[in-house]
């Protein structure tokens, strides 16, 4: 290739590969803790909603909510680089980093029942709907805190 084309490839790919190893780069502990711990708080608050929309039998709004679950079970392993066990204070357990590949299936778990409450909500039918969420918490979200997060404190009863 010619010198003008050459020096145009490598100024567009140049900060293609620099963005690409901006965003591999390790997260510094604290910064990841923050960062889950906000994905998590928006998880906490979609399967809150879900549960909502399910009781008040509005089938459609779980979608979106679904949809969340999924786009965000995708961000977790990442948001988890080996050592971040705070300085700030994580309920994140050492067993994540012994079993990593166990928290990654975890994760993957996660999406496929997002996924599956999804479309169960998408074809609009209320009872599979209700069935998928009776169980989901259990199995979406507690497969992954029961092994791998201190549990919180009890919360008072409302
Ligand atoms: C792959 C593992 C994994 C899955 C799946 C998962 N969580 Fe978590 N979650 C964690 C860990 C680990 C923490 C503790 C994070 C920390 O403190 O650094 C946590 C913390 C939380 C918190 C507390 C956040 C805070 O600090 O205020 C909430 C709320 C939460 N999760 C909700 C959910 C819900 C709802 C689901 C299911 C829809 C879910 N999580 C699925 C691993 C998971």
């Amino acid at each position: 290739m010619n010198r003008r084309t050459w020096i145009l490839t490598a100024a567009v790919l140049i900060p293609v590969v620099a963005a690409g190893c901006a965003s591999m780069r390790r997260m510094k502990p604290e910064e990841a803790i923050a960062a889950r711990q906000k994905l998590m708080k928006a998880q906490g608050e979609a399967w809150k909603n879900i549960q909502d929309k399910t009781k008040a039998g509005d089938v459609a709004g779980v979608v979106p909510e679904a949809q969340k679950l999924v786009d965000t079970s995708d961000r977790i392993p990442a948001l988890f680089p080996e050592g971040s066990v705070g300085p700030p204070k994580t309920a994140a357990k050492p067993e994540i980093w012994q079993k990593w590949p166990d928290f990654e299936a975890a994760a993957r778990n996660l999406k496929i029942q997002s996924e599956k409450l999804r479309d169960t909500a998408k074809t609009g039918d209320a009872t599979a709907t209700q069935a998928v969420v009776q169980t989901f918490g259990r199995q979406a979200c507690g497969t992954c805190h029961t092994p791998f997060r201190v549990p919180p404190p009890p919360q008072p009863q409302r």
